[in-house]
């Protein structure tokens, strides 16, 4: 008998995030709206957006149609030259950012976004190898840099944060406040006063920037509403540039554009690195958008930044075809809209549910569920970050029902393609319902 799709992945494709000898996942070849197609025949309702980057779903027709087009024109330009449709991609970005004025440079991805953030901060804060603060339990993406920003306990043995200059500060992690207190708000504020004091601590002329996530991020973190205001009004004091990572949280994930926009014009960070819904995925490619106040100050540098594709033409006509369809399509308020309702619906679970602990986000189509072994004492079902067997045998059950469910440590992470109908999120948080009965009830 022929060899199936998925023994040949497995003779031969090294897989990201897993073990290569346990790698044991579906092979796809196809999907329309939420739903995935397998080679078996079955369908599956996608929660995750695969990883969170299918903002329009799978095949959306405008995204496909766009690559066709732009394929049958011109396939590349190398970055130092223009391509007419990456300048209107970033004129849509610079509009939709509300950094009107600034500039955008196109990468490959999240991690390279951050890296160039970087990079052009140091430019032009003329500290080449400033200091930069990042946090704890965040996620910046796997390459070198990406891993030495990230406070993610499966990398940290893997790169010298120190020696790239990067510090790292307690999240705004209100469930279990590293600040000792128990009020969100206040919890908010202190994580944005330990960035200041880090800051502090190293001078702020050393310091060339701080780069967190506004919002939703992979390592299950939502920042309390204070935290923004707070860490853009002692960034702002100390003279150090803000980037927000908004790989995650941009493009309507948490019910705007981007998720600092939820905090007003005046939180604005000076840049914003961007990648996954930015093309809805169908083609790779991250962004940073520099503010105009910090593009007038490496305007007359060399830019010693990029790859050779960043920016490549096919996705940025995926890129153009995308911010066009969440415009076109209501998506980004139908994000905040669906996504409070799917909020709610997850309140009640918790309410039957005592394994929950908490649920948290639903500023959007985004939501972390965190499970417990006890909610009085909010002990962790494992150790962080760990999965405990229970969570991984309900994803396993999930998935063999046809239902695929992110997941981190203790978390079940919710975030569907903005396009999914909302009968398909109630039967998804019904299936839930019933898995969580059924493995962690006690
Ligand atoms: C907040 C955030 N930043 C950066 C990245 C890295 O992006 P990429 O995988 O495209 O390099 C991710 C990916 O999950 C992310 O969630």
């Amino acid at each position: 008998m022929a060899a199936s799709a998925t023994q040949h992945e497995a003779d031969s494709v090294l897989h990201s995030w897993c073990v290569p000898a346990a790698w044991d996942a579906p092979t796809v070849v196809g999907g329309e709206g939420a739903w995935l197609l397998l080679e078996d025949g079955r369908r599956i309702l996608d929660l995750s957006s695969l990883s969170e980057c299918s903002l329009l779903g799978h095949q959306h027709p405008r995204l496909v149609q766009a690559i066709r087009d732009q394929a049958q024109q011109l396939c590349f330009v190398t970055n130092p030259w223009g391509a007419r449709v990456r300048a209107e991609l970033a004129q849509e970005l610079l509009e939709v950012s509300g950094l009107r004025g600034g500039r955008v440079f196109f990468t490959l991805g999240g991690a390279d976004a951050n890296e160039n953030a970087i990079k052009i901060a140091r430019l032009a804060q003329e500290q080449p190898q400033g200091a930069v603060i990042a946090r704890d339990r965040s996620y910046h993406g796997a390459s070198y840099m990406g891993m030495a920003l990230s406070g993610d306990a499966r990398v940290q043995a893997l790169v010298d944060a120190d020696a790239l200059n990067v510090h790292h500060v307690p999240p705004p992690y209100a469930y279990r406040c590293p600040f000792g207190t128990s009020s969100p708000e206040a919890c908010g504020k202190a994580a944005a006063q330990a960035v200041a004091a880090g800051i502090d601590a190293i001078g702020s002329r050393q310091t060339a920037a701080v780069i967190m996530e506004p919002n939703a991020g992979s390592n299950g973190i939502v920042p309390p509403g204070s935290f923004w205001p707070a860490l853009r009004r002692l960034t702002r004091d100390r003279g150090v540039l803000l980037i927000a990572d908004e790989v995650m949280s941009g493009f309507g994930r948490c019910g705007q554009w981007f998720a600092w926009q939820q905090h007003g014009p005046q939180h604005a960070p000076d840049l914003i690195t961007c990648a996954k819904g930015l093309t809805g995925a169908a083609a790779p490619l991250g962004a940073v958008i520099v503010s105009a106040a910090v593009y007038a100050r490496i305007e007359r540098r060399m830019l010693p930044i990029g790859l050779t594709y960043c920016g490549h033409p096919l996705s940025c006509a995926a890129g153009l075809a995308a911010v066009r369809a969440y415009r076109d399509e209501g998506l980004i308020e139908r994000s905040r809209q669906l996504g409070a309702w799917m909020f709610e619906r997850l309140q009640r679970l918790q309410e039957r549910h005592q394994a929950i602990g908490e649920v948290r986000g639903g500023d959007g189509l985004f939501a972390v569920v965190e499970l417990v072994a006890d909610r009085v004492t909010r002990a962790p079902l494992a150790p962080w970050p760990q999965t405990p067997p229970a969570l991984a045998a309900l994803l396993r059950d999930a998935l063999a029902q046809g239902l695929s469910l992110a997941s981190r440590g203790n978390l079940i992470i919710l975030a569907p393609p903005l396009v999914i109908a909302q009968d398909e999120l109630a039967d998804a948080i019904e299936r839930l319902d019933a898995l969580l009965a059924h493995h962690l009830s006690r």
